[in-house]
């Protein structure tokens, strides 16, 4: 699903935190979303994610504007993972049973989630006492199980150890080049922002004096 900003310009109040962006986020590309604390990344993800609708400026997905059914076809990501109380493979499970697939199908998706990232161990566990880093995997993981068109990523590597990031930046990967969709992702990691990813966008929060 191709992404289109026209013009979006967002203040929270008296604040703007952006102007005028111009931007487009290409089917089969994972864009980086860079910039300084406050620049507004998690912002403009909600925007995209249509979790906020108070902005001016248009905001297309495959040419068109939102509508309700587009909600079923992407996913978000949040800085802080929220996950349901009850086990690892229910959350990942989870999206699966909401969009009624058939039982087998939900099965082989989700035992296959947790074997790429290797959370076999932890799949009985109840998800809201899981560790920072585990939590972000269950994330991720319940996240691509349904195969969203549009995926946001709000800093979804933060505080993984190194051998989980590459699994998950291959993860990532391989879900964009196999089924062509659309990742959007915010990092603060350098490396990342140029290895993983195919193009970067900055934010420099037009409040902080910064210029677009
Ligand atoms: N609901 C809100 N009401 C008022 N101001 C807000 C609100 N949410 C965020 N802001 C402000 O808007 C600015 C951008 O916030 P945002 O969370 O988008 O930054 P960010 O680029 O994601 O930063 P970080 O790298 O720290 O996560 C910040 O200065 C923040 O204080
Ligand atoms: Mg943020």
């Amino acid at each position: 699903m191709e992404v289109k900003l026209e013009q979006v310009s967002k203040r929270y109040g008296q604040k703007l935190i952006f102007e005028n962006l111009n931007e487009t986020f290409e089917s089969g590309k994972i864009t980086g979303l860079v910039g300084d604390n406050g620049a507004g990344k998690s912002t403009l993800l909600r925007l995209i994610a249509g979790l906020d609708l108070d902005y001016t400026g248009h905001i297309y997905y495959d040419g068109q504007p939102l509508r309700k059914p587009l909600y079923q076809q992407m996913t978000m990501v949040f800085q802080t993972p929220y996950l349901l109380k009850r086990s690892v493979y229910d959350n990942i499970a989870y999206p699966l049973e909401l969009r009624h697939r058939p039982a087998a199908e939900i099965k082989q998706k989700t035992e296959t989630m947790i074997a790429r990232l290797g959370l076999e161990k932890l799949e009985k566990q109840y998800a809201h006492k899981l560790s920072g880093g585990e939590s972000q995997k269950v994330a991720l993981a319940r996240a691509l199980v349904f195969e969203p068109e549009l995926v946001l990523l709000d800093e979804p590597m933060s505080g993984i150890d190194a051998a989980s990031v590459s699994f998950m930046e291959q993860m990532i990967q391989d879900y964009v080049r196999e089924y062509h969709k659309t990742v959007i992702m915010i990092t603060h990691n350098t490396r990342q922002a140029q290895e993983l990813c195919d193009r970067t966008v900055h934010l420099n929060g037009a409040w902080m004096g910064g210029n677009q």
